[in-house]
């Protein structure tokens, strides 16, 4: 996901633009530039490789001028090169232009302008972009870019100065996030809030086919087709602070000790102890939907899916609604059938996510009502959902999520526990999953505290090139997540599966060399997961066993134990993935990996 950032007004512009790239450097980006207005002319400076090297590039000597774009690029099309970063310019460099997204008939549009006399220097979809609106230009920048925009298929958010028109930036958004930050005699553009934070917390964002010129005292927005909008100023409440490290070596770390925190705020005014059930006020009107729903489908990517899947155990266990559980990806073109009484849930933590986003807009093609799990405010997919509900764990940082998927689950049972007592749950049973709600931050603190044991296991086990995780029942996703974290953060090979499969093949794997990770909590499956880990110990494989505290049959029989305190089975996972998250963490940095910005992966994938 790229990161955006442009400015207009007053001051000069490069700090402000370097200081808003830097702040968007946890979404993963290969390159950066920055295109100035200076006197009439316009110059653009970019690098491959971090900002400092942009910042070493402009070797002290900042271009002056009080306009300009700034980038990061997670490269789609073209290799992450110089000529490739952005911003990019038109054929005479009197138009820069910078891109998140993907201009899917970038190549159709490229060969007619070349047709047409336009030379291309780079491979990117984006630099087609800036000679489309060379060539709408007639006198009108606002017009030239309506214009380009409505040739083209795909997604943007991107930024244009001209020094042709030298006191404006204009700014459009199809699909990928844009916003603009309201200032006194500035404004800024962004595609993320923590860019321009610092300087105001006055937000309009931009929705889809919407164009903005914006001056330095001025904003005026138009649809695509002109007419006009009347945007809609928020006040955003987060603090830079959330954005930074608060003291920790990285991001996921802070993070992971966060949630007691994160998933105190995921349930705050939502829990009616008395009465035994829970509030969610976003999803109010439908509510009567949700607990005479036929079928509810969730469809999401990476560990948002794995939430889903204990999100599905939770309702079919508790509101007996049938619950599918599809990976967005494959959802939307397999042309899913989709009967009355069908509602879709997407559950997703930035609401950017391209597969996730393009499922959603599937099921509300075939007629579904369209809800979602979403944690980013104002996010695509939570501006196109129906309705939804905000898990208000705060920017998440780390590329790998932590405080997402705890949250994420906790107010699937939020919301399972609200259905089920529609469907038949009494008030007390209603009431002891409240009062377990409520008790979850503190067992969780309690598992945080039990760091140093993960520690010295991490250190053991760091150079074993596989690992096998398995669990059963709502211990199954989490041998899943737990395998994802491993695998994305130290680039060790990881799998999970459901314990009784591993008779199923990953049996033969089994030797010394593999350590397998049981979650392996006193649930009603406990007995045939302790079969299970005897089949591993009979293999010589090293057991790691996540276990209820006081399990000394546990204790005895696997190598490694760590002891997690008991609740209702169906709030374990939230417990049980912890000490996953750690395991990871530490093996991760004890490898040297780049922990919050793990090789090839970005925060928010908004391509395909
Ligand atoms: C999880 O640690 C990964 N970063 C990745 O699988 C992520 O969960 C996936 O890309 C979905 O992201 P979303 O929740 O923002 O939609």
């Amino acid at each position: 996901m790229c990161g955006i950032i442009g400015y207009i007004g007053k001051k000069e512009a490069v700090p402000i633009l370097l200081s808003g790239l830097k702040r968007m450097e946890y979404r993963g980006y290969d390159s950066s530039g920055l295109a100035i207005l200076n006197d009439g002319t316009i110059q653009v400076e970019k690098k491959v490789g971090k900002i400092s090297e942009l910042e070493k590039s402009l070797d002290g000597n900042s271009i002056p001028g009080n306009i300009g774009l700034g980038h990061t690029r997670w490269a789609t099309h073209g290799m992450p090169t110089q000529i490739n970063a952005h911003p990019h310019i038109d054929s005479k460099g009197n138009i820069a232009l910078i891109h998140n997204g993907i201009i899917e008939n970038y190549m159709s549009l490229r060969q007619r302008l070349e047709k047409k006399g336009h030379k291309f220097r780079t491979e990117t979809d984006t630099e087609t972009l800036a000679h489309l609106i060379e060539d709408a230009y007639h006198g009108d920048l606002l017009e030239a870019v309506q214009m380009a925009l409505a040739q083209v298929q795909g997604t943007y958010g991107l930024a244009v100065i001209s020094d042709m028109e030298p006191d404006k930036i204009i700014a459009a958004r199809m699909g990928s996030p844009l916003i603009i930050g309201v200032g006194e005699d500035e404004n800024f553009v962004a595609s993320d809030l923590a860019a321009i934070i610092p300087y105001t917390r006055n937000a309009i964002y931009l929705e889809d086919e919407e164009v903005a010129m914006i001056t330095a005292d001025s904003i005026q927005s138009r649809t695509l087709s002109n007419e006009k909008v009347l945007n809609k100023v928020e006040s955003v409440s987060f603090q830079l602070e959330e954005i930074e490290k608060g003291g920790y070596d990285h991001f996921m770390l802070k993070e992971i000790m966060e949630q007691p925190r994160t998933l105190e705020d995921s349930m705050r005014g939502r829990l009616l102890e008395e009465e035994g059930t829970t509030k969610l006020g976003g999803i109010r009107q439908y509510i009567d939907k949700l607990s005479s729903a036929k079928r509810i489908i969730i469809v999401a990517c990476g560990t948002s899916w794995h939430s889903a899947l204990i999100g599905e155990y939770m309702l079919e266990e508790f509101a007996r609604v049938p619950v599918e559980v599809e990976y967005a990806s494959e959802f939307r073109y397999r042309d899913p059938i989709i009967e009355e009484r069908t509602i879709v849930i997407a559950i997703t933590q930035s609401g950017e996510t391209a597969d996730t986003l393009a499922a959603l807009r599937e099921a509300r093609r075939k007629g579904a009502s369209t809800l979602a799990i979403c944690n980013v405010v104002g996010s695509s997919i939570a501006r196109e959902a129906e309705a939804g509900i905000y898990i208000h764990a705060g920017p998440e940082i780390g590329v790998a999520s932590t405080k997402a998927f705890s949250s994420q689950v906790t107010v699937l049972a939020l919301l399972a526990i609200l259905l089920g007592r529609m469907k038949g749950i009494s008030a007390a049973q209603g009431r002891w999953m409240v009062r377990e709600l409520k008790q979850l931050p503190n067992m969780v603190t309690q598992v945080l505290e039990n760091m140093e044991p993960i520690k010295e296991l991490a250190a053991k086990l760091k150079d074993h090139p596989n690992f096998l995780y398995l669990g059963r029942g709502f211990n199954f996703p989490i041998a899943l997540e737990g395998a994802l974290k491993l695998k994305e953060i130290s680039y060790i090979h990881a799998e999970g599966y459901p314990a009784a499969e591993m008779k199923h093949g990953p049996i033969a794997l089994i030797d010394k060399d593999m350590p397998v990770v049981f979650i392996a909590t006193q649930d009603g499956t406990y007995e045939k997961v302790l079969s299970n880990i005897e089949e591993v110990k009979a293999r010589q494989g090293t057991v790691i066993a996540i276990c209820t505290e006081g399990d000394k049959e546990m204790k005895s029989k696997a190598d490694f134990t760590i002891e997690i305190p008991r609740t209702m089975n169906f709030l374990m996972p939230i417990l049980a993935v912890i000490p996953l998250q750690l395991l990871a963490y530490h093996i991760a940095v004890m490898r040297g990996c780049d922990v919050d910005q793990p090789r090839n992966l970005a925060k928010s994938v908004t391509v395909e």
